[in-house]
């Protein structure tokens, strides 16, 4: 769920959850990592990546200033987890909000300073914004699995100057639909879900589908980032524009 996750080419392998087990709901693998159990994300091809709960539930992480200093405005961050970066903008004094279908996560947050909502971002939100900024960090862009459909929810949320911050995939890394699970390294496992990832060099298609324009590219500490910005609607200028891919990306072509 990470963007800066091992690439799957690189990945270690890990042995395939025991067949029919997959039943648990992904929210509940992903709660059982942050009260300390080992948890893989594995991809429909089988490979597995250690889920990063140590960096969710660290208090800052090396690349975050660089995030924090462009959230102008009130921020909402999306799938905000334990509330690393909603609550050190609290503490900035920039207001923000924290969304997150983890009720645990959302407790973390609220233990750590974050103004924070227990829910979906595809569900109605309350009167709040709109939002100055929207963050989508940690690979949050994979959200749903539609990253063209998550920036264009979002951008329904923003003024008409908001920006959508994202942390992306390195340069190389292309743009990927996946179906992934979560597994305890007992083997239990999560129902298949989808996710996506998209490379720095490949957010520019999927904003313009999403009627957002890159309007910065950044690294930091190894890791990769945009500012998306709304694009004036014009006559020669269509929302959205058909491409191989209806959501944008294409299908993982990983083994
Ligand atoms: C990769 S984790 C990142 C967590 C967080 N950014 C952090 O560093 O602690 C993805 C987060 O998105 C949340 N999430 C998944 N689907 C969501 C949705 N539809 N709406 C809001 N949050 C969601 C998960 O519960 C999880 O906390």
């Amino acid at each position: 769920m990470s963007a800066g996750a091992v690439p799957d080419e690189q990945a270690p392998q890990a042995p395939a959850a025991p067949h029919g087990i997959g039943r648990l709901r992904p929210v509940d693998v992903y709660e059982a990592s942050l009260d300390g159990t080992p948890v893989l994300l594995r991809t429909h091809q089988g490979h597995a990546h250690p889920l990063p709960a140590e960096t969710y539930l660290a208090e800052h992480v090396p690349g975050d200033s660089s995030l924090l200093t462009r959230c102008t405005g009130g921020t909402l961050d999306v799938g905000c987890g334990p509330g690393r970066l909603a609550a050190a903008l609290t503490r900035r004094g920039v207001r923000s909000l924290g969304i997150d279908i983890s009720l645990r996560a959302v407790a973390l947050a609220r233990a750590a300073g974050a103004d924070a909502l227990h829910g979906s971002i595809f569900d109605p939100l309350p009167q709040v914004g709109p939002w100055s900024t929207a963050l989508l960090a940690d690979g949050n862009l994979g959200i749903g699995g539609e990253p063209v459909t998550l920036l264009a929810r979002l951008r329904t949320l923003l003024t008409s100057h908001g920006q959508v911050l994202v942390e992306l995939d390195p340069p190389g890394s292309g743009a990927h639909q996946l179906t992934v699970r979560l597994e305890h390294a007992d083997g239990a496992a999560s129902v298949w879900f989808p996710w996506a990832r998209v490379g720095v060099e490949a957010i520019d298609e999927v904003a313009v589908q999403a009627g957002l324009s890159v309007v910065e590219r950044w690294s930091e500490a190894g890791r990769w980032f945009a500012a998306l910005g709304a694009r004036p609607l014009t006559a020669a200028q269509p929302r959205s524009r058909s491409c191989s891919s209806p959501l944008g990306v294409a299908p993982a072509t990983t083994t």
